[in-house]
């Protein structure tokens, strides 16, 4: 018994990439969909109706005419009032819903009778890595940040010796060195930058200097045992957060650009960079903060913003960095989603395993509620 999977244009502002590229609807087609594309889904990641269609999509002319056939909707980020009315009753949506802050459209999903997955509650077991949306993505906005960096610094990255003399290589700091740092640090590396690095937990130190650059930090007994067993950091003391600074103010001054990638499962972003740190760095050096969505790393970033300070420091606090690499980006999530939809369906069909550890982890909505544990309040 066939199936039918709708992708339809994200409407969000900025955002730019679709749930399916054509490579992803042969997979599909080949799980056993029938697969629907809303005219111009693709079209701001550079997917044409017609690589859709060559693919073997159907391309239909609204969202509504998508959703009321759909047994199973991906989508990018959550959909809004107007994409929910439209489900079919029993519909299972797919994306990355954002289930902590969007927790109206999550009630709405519940109301509306859908079976709703959060991409982003997908567990980093190893059997779920090709799932990995987190990865897949801050993977693309570590390596964008280091492009906004080199965009909007007014200098060159790599060491030049030239008749006309010789510019000086660039000094790049990256704190926080989850897989966004990781690929800012190889990116500004291979721009020619000088690279430092920091982080809270032990582990980081040997991949950073597997990737030629030099790990910066406070190694205390804190340190020693900063990471939990899921991999991620912990809240640090505030006698830790003091001596962090302290180090943070003598290294950040003779940085000519930082990126910040910061961030504490289920609680704000570490403020890394405060007002005093960035005034005492040099006119023209750069701030790249890629926590703002989580309330940022540094003190004067300006969400969605590019500003620049009195002191001549820029300071990019852009959204959606992966975005801006829209069509990488979309292939990678299309390809996390076709390997999430592997669990959907069994010989050609409709039906979803519940009891997989995988499904349980990211269904957040099913049967008329919200569903997940830890999204009861
Ligand atoms: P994340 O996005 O949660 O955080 C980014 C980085 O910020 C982390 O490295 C964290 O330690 C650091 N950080 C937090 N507080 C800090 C502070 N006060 N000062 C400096 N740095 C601070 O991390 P992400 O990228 O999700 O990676 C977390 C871990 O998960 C890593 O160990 C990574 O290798 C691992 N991982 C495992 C996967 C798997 O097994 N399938 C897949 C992807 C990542």
């Amino acid at each position: 018994m066939g199936f039918v999977i709708a992708v339809i244009k994200e409407r969000r502002a900025g955002e730019t990439r679709v749930a399916a590229t054509p490579d992803s609807v042969k997979k599909l087609i080949g799980l056993g969909a029938q697969v629907l594309v809303e005219a111009g889904a693709g079209e701001a990641a550079a997917y044409t109706d017609q690589t859709y269609k060559e693919a073997g999509a159907e391309i239909v002319s609204t969202a509504k005419a998508a959703l009321g056939k759909a047994d199973v909707v991906f989508k990018v980020r959550a959909p809004e009032a107007a994409e929910i009315a439209g489900l079919k009753s029993g519909a299972m949506v797919v994306g990355a819903l954002d289930p902590y802050r969007e927790k109206d459209a999550l009630k709405a999903l519940a109301a509306k009778g859908a079976t709703a997955f959060a991409m982003e509650f997908v567990p980093r077991i190893t059997r779920a890595q090709a799932m990995d949306i987190l990865s897949s993505q801050a993977n693309l906005a570590g390596y964008r940040a280091v492009i906004e960096a080199a965009e909007a610094y007014g200098r060159a990255f790599p060491m030049m010796m030239t008749a006309a003399g010789t510019v000086a290589a660039a000094k790049c700091f990256i704190m926080g060195v989850g897989v966004a740092g990781l690929q800012a640090i190889a990116t500004a590396r291979r721009l020619g930058a000088v690279v430092t690095a920091t982080d809270v937990r032990p582990a980081v130190k040997e991949q950073v200097e597997s990737l030629g650059a030099k790990f910066v930090g406070v190694e205390d007994e804190e340190f020693k045992q900063a990471e939990t067993a899921g991999g991620y950091a912990k809240e640090m003391s505030d006698a830790y957060k003091a001596k962090q600074a302290e180090l943070i103010a003598s290294h950040i001054q003779k940085q000519d650009v930082v990126i910040t990638t910061a961030l504490i499962p289920g609680r704000p972003a570490p403020k890394l960079v405060s007002k005093v740190h960035v005034e005492s760095m040099k006119p023209g050096s750069v701030i790249v903060d890629l926590a703002v969505e989580q309330g940022g790393n540094c003190e004067l970033s300006k969400p969605g913003e590019i500003v620049t300070t009195k002191n001549g420091v820029t300071i990019v606090g852009l959204y959606n960095l992966p975005g801006r690499v829209a069509a990488d980006a979309s292939a990678l999530y299309a390809r996390n989603l076709v390997s999430f939809a592997g669990l959907l369906v069994k010989d050609g069909a409709l039906a979803p395993d519940f009891e997989d550890e995988i499904l349980k982890a990211a269904l957040v909505a099913q049967g008329g509620k919200v569903v997940h544990p830890s999204l009861q309040s």
